[in-house]
């Protein structure tokens, strides 16, 4: 093999190994997908000419192989305990009590979230990864290598720069997640091709790493977060927050905001903060894991048969509880999709009160196989709808008929219609219930953001055919309102000057607010940058849409079948009638290095300054002159002095003449 196939390939990989760090470990990408997608093709294609490159660290192989006819049995590399645990606060006060005593004085704890994945031990040796094994009994767990390959944010190779050498052997214990938002759509997904949606993101994460076909782990959206340093051999620590602090040097994710404190007080305080967040994280936690920093006082500590007597987990209330359903209901939504909604008897979940859950659509109410009546189980993530996760048996009991979806909408009456597991109420454009929810939508924060205009007074303004078409809302009259249930003069008022004021509106919101199938504000943002006008958007073509940056030929067709549609679009062209001003953001230069910070410091050999400014700002680039934290490249020529040691200081990216023209040069 020539040896600059080999160079190249070594370097391509070392380059895209730290974008992906970037990406999906600091969540701080600096080239763009087509860039990183460039970087990648190169090496699959060198691969392909010299297979003996194609080592199994390489970036190339998280892509999953040939499946597996069993999982083998695999033992770990230092057993992996659990965790004493307890809801209790009396009880963490006695772990405090008895460590004090034995420790002689109060220990310093490191506190960080209890994760709620799958546990999984990471075997590294010489930095490369050799083995992934689950938890399994604590001894031993079940090898899922190949599937553990595949999650983008664990590292194939241990990152050396800036980090302690990688021991000859590390074993890391960790945790594999789903993060919310990608486990929603993950079973929006399966829902829609018909199978069966996860209970929640521990079990879909669970799911996706014991796979026999590595192929269907890598589809799934994990994530691995490490937390522990279970074995470094030739490395002695002193402390819990120094191995975390090599894992994050080491190319690992590890857990947001790890503190260390000292006495009781730090670690009440730090899981009553958790706790009220715990609904905004984007990810399940059950708990915070309270550790002896001191890890030699921590052996000397010692375990019992089953947990380490130095650490335990201060747990959460948890999220599912179990209640009756007093009746199933249907709702309609904006899209007409009519979804079946349990009626519970009041019950609270992890602080909530919950007296609704949803049943998703037939199928999975056929499949759950609840009926009104029945004992369930419940549960509720984050700001997820609570949902039902199944029924409880009970013998003897007499239940009532199987559900059946109603045959008509219960908004309108007009006959459904199945589309795949879904019902739906065709009436687009006479269905009230519909309606009622293009106006909620309209008016909801990402979109007009109308102060006032709610569930309740947009069901009103629709029932009182106040509004029967949203261009409606701008003639509304405070005469009308007050004569609304639970309007007075100045609540009137105040809704028809929040609606007025509304006729100077931002392009992106009002996008937003039409309710364009997959057009959420992320994308109405794009389009309103790209577009700039609303009869530009309504002119574009497929292809223009296409060429929106992270918009696919999939999106771009329902946006197309949207705005085609002839009512919509007569709807549309009233509402902008209504509007005074729709005001664009600055359209964007996109380029390789837009929104980047560039330095060059050193003289450079094939071009000038100007030339290398020139070429960094036709790519959307800034050029500064001096480096800090909020750089993102620093092309060092020759000679390079003072930035360049602060750009090492910092750990920002640096790059030589030819790295840069690499990146600034080539085709998309
Ligand atoms: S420390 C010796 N830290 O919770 C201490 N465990 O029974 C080893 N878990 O399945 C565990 N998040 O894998 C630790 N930040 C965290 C954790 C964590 C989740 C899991 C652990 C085990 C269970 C404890």
């Amino acid at each position: 093999m020539p040896e600059d196939a080999q160079r190249e390939a070594a370097e391509l990989a070392r380059a895209i190994d730290e974008h992906n760090h970037r990406y999906h470990v600091l969540d701080r990408p600096s080239i763009s997908d087509a860039e990183f997608d460039r970087l990648f093709a190169r090496l699959v294609e060198l691969e392909a000419d010299f297979p003996a490159l194609r080592v199994p660290q390489s970036p190339t192989q998280r892509v999953g192989g040939e499946p597996l006819s069993t999982l083998p049995t695999l033992q770990h590399v230092v057993p992996m305990l659990s965790l004493d645990s307890s809801q209790d606060p009396d009880d963490v006060r006695r772990f405090h009590d008895r460590l004090c005593k034995a420790l002689d004085g109060e220990p310093e704890y490191v506190l960080e979230p209890k994760l709620d994945g799958a546990s999984m031990e990471l075997v590294y040796e010489d930095g490369l990864l050799t083995r992934a094994v689950t938890r399994g009994n604590g001894t031993h767990g079940e090898g899922v290598t190949e599937n553990v390959r595949t999650i983008p944010s664990v590292p194939l190779r241990l990152r050396t720069e800036g980090a302690v050498a990688p021991p000859e052997l590390l074993s890391v214990r960790g945790e594999v997640l789903m993060f919310l938002e990608a486990f929603e759509a993950l079973n929006e997904r399966l829902m829609e091709r018909g199978e069966e949606p996860f209970v929640n993101p521990r079990n879909a994460a669970a799911g996706a790493v014991r796979q026999l076909d590595s192929r269907i782990t890598a589809e799934r959206p994990l994530q691995f977060i490490a937390y522990d340093v279970l074995e470094a051999r030739g490395l002695t620590l002193q402390r819990d927050d120094e191995g975390i602090a090599l894992l994050a040097a080491w190319g690992f994710r590890i857990p947001d905001r790890v503190e260390v404190v000292t006495g009781l007080d730090g670690v009440l305080d730090y899981h009553r903060r958790y706790g009220e967040d715990r609904d905004g994280l984007d990810y399940e936690i059950d708990g915070v894991v309270i550790k002896v920093n001191d890890l030699a006082a921590r052996a000397r500590l010692g375990t019992t048969a089953r947990h380490p007597r130095g650490a335990m987990a201060f747990k959460f209330p948890p999220r599912q509880e179990v209640t009756r359903i007093e009746r199933i209901a249907v709702s309609v939504g904006r899209t007409g999709a009519i979804t079946p909604v349990a009626l519970l008897l009041p019950v609270e979940v992890g602080g909530v009160t919950v007296s609704r859950a949803t049943l998703h659509n037939r199928e999975e109410v056929a499949r759950k196989d609840v009926r009104e009546g029945d004992l369930v189980r419940i549960q509720r993530a984050g700001d997820v709808i609570p949902q039902v996760v199944e029924r409880l048996e009970e013998p003897g009991r007499e239940r009532s008929e199987a559900y059946r979806m109603p045959d008509t909408c219960p908004a309108c009456g007009t006959p459904v219609v199945e589309r795949g597991p879904f019902t739906v109420c065709p009436n687009r454009f006479g269905c009230p219930a519909q309606l009622k929810g293009r106006l909620v939508h309209f008016g909801s924060r990402g979109a007009l953001d109308i102060e006032g205009l709610g569930e309740e007074t947009s069901a009103l303004l629709v029932e009182r055919a106040l509004v029967a078409d949203l261009a409606d809302l701008f003639h509304l009259r405070p005469e009308a309102l007050v004569e609304l249930p639970g309007f007075a003069e100045r609540s009137a008022g105040n809704l028809v000057d929040a609606i007025q004021a509304r006729r100077d509106t931002e392009l992106a919101r009002f996008i937003h607010g039409l309710g364009i199938p997959e057009v959420g504000s992320a994308v109405a943002r794009d389009l309103a940058a790209h577009f700039q006008t609303l009869p530009g958007l309504l002119a574009a073509d497929a292809d223009a849409l296409v060429a929106v940056p992270g918009i696919g030929p999939k999106m771009s067709e329902a946006i197309r079948a949207f705005l085609d549609e002839p009512r919509n679009r007569s709807a549309i062209e009233r509402l902008a009638g209504e509007m005074r001003s729709l005001t664009a953001p600055p359209p964007v230069r996109v380029g390789r290095l837009t929104g980047k910070k560039i330095v060059f410091t050193g003289g450079l050999e094939t071009l000038t300054r100007d030339e290398a400014k020139a070429r960094a700002e036709a790519e959307g680039g800034r050029v500064v002159g001096s480096v800090s934290k909020a750089t993102d490249y620093v092309v060092a020529g020759s000679d390079a002095g003072s930035k360049l040691d602060k750009a090492r200081d910092l750990g920002l990216e640096i790059l030589t003449e030819e790295e840069f023209l690499a990146l600034v040069g080539g085709e998309d």
